[in-house]
């Protein structure tokens, strides 16, 4: 049996849901391929986008693959062929796709009957590889698509939600090298002034209540982080960055750095997406950075297309 799964690019954050809110966005994606061998071992290959380690130790697919290999004694390994959309560094979750799609890949192919919750906890695995901490706000909206939101303690807890119909994205992705997700991570302040706090709490709140709502007006106001996005500006890994959320209020849409950075993501309705795009590109280019540029909307998760 050989599938063919299509593993989505998630947003992260959303503004002020740090390592809690993740989007399953339409595009980019990746799509691999996935099949049992005879090996009890986990074979990668990429066959054609951007590259990611082959060995799958390194890889977070093939890390997460040879966990679930260990864990269910299984007998036989499995190959992956990646065909890599989704650009690695960008804040759209290019790790977590693959993680993702691993652990979808060997569920499907050993019968293992695993609930979504387990698929995340192995993908999360993965994760661990590239980002050197337990976040899940990438694989959980990779598997259960849609907008989801992840509490770790004291145990997992992940809730999935349809975003509303209309709501549509515009993803920014400057030409620019964001460095790791780890040393992103590094600059994150350990404590935050309890006004901070508040803000974020405020924000996160109307966000999600937008969410389940169906309120795009609540959603983009929701998006504004007053702890983690400003402390990754100041570090310079997020180009810009007062200037885009200075766009966003001009557009009057809702834009917040997509998971680590560099890409930004725009949440607008469907009907203004290209007025959207049309100014992040001028934006960006204006400032001499080449900028990639995603039409898209919120998606399923991974899943079998063939
Ligand atoms: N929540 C994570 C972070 C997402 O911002 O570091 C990384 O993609």
């Amino acid at each position: 049996m050989k599938l063919r799964l299509k593993a989505p690019a998630t947003s992260a954050n959303l503004g002020p849901g740090f390592d809690v809110f993740g989007l399953a966005l339409m595009e980019p994606y990746d799509i691999v391929e996935a099949e049992r061998i005879s090996d009890k071992h986990v074979e990668i290959e990429v066959l054609e986008g951007y590259p990611v380690p082959t060995k799958p130790e390194e890889n977070t697919g093939g890390y997460a693959a040879l966990k679930m290999i260990e864990d269910f004694g299984l007998s036989e390994g499995v190959r992956l062929r990646i065909r890599k959309g989704i650009r690695p560094g960008s804040g759209l979750g290019s790790s977590a796709a693959t993680a993702a799609a691993a652990a979808y890949a060997v569920n499907e192919l050993f019968n293992l009957g695993l609930s979504s919750e387990e698929l995340v906890r192995y993908a999360a695995l993965g994760e661990l590889v590239s980002a050197g901490a337990p976040h899940l706000d990438n694989v959980a909206p990779a598997i259960y698509g849609g907008f989801v939101m992840v509490s770790q303690e004291p145990r997992l807890r992940i809730y999935s939600m349809e975003p509303p119909p209309d709501l549509g994205v515009v993803v920014a992705l400057p030409d620019v090298e964001k460095g790791s997700t780890r040393r992103a991570r590094e600059v994150i302040p350990r404590e935050v002034p309890l006004r901070s706090l508040v803000h974020n709490v405020a924000k996160a709140s109307i966000l999600a209540a937008g969410i389940a709502l169906k309120n795009i007006n609540m959603i983009r106001e929701g998006m504004n982080d007053a702890v983690v996005e400003p402390a990754r500006a100041r570090a310079g890994i997020i180009p810009e960055y007062e200037g885009v959320k200075r766009l966003g209020e001009e557009l009057d849409a809702g834009i917040a750095v997509s998971g680590a950075g560099p890409a930004v993501i725009c949440v607008i309705e469907k009907s203004r997406r290209n007025v959207a795009a049309e100014a992040l590109k001028k934006f960006y280019e204006s400032r001499g950075y080449r900028v990639q540029l995603y039409i898209t909307e919120p998606g399923p998760g991974v899943a079998v297309i063939g």
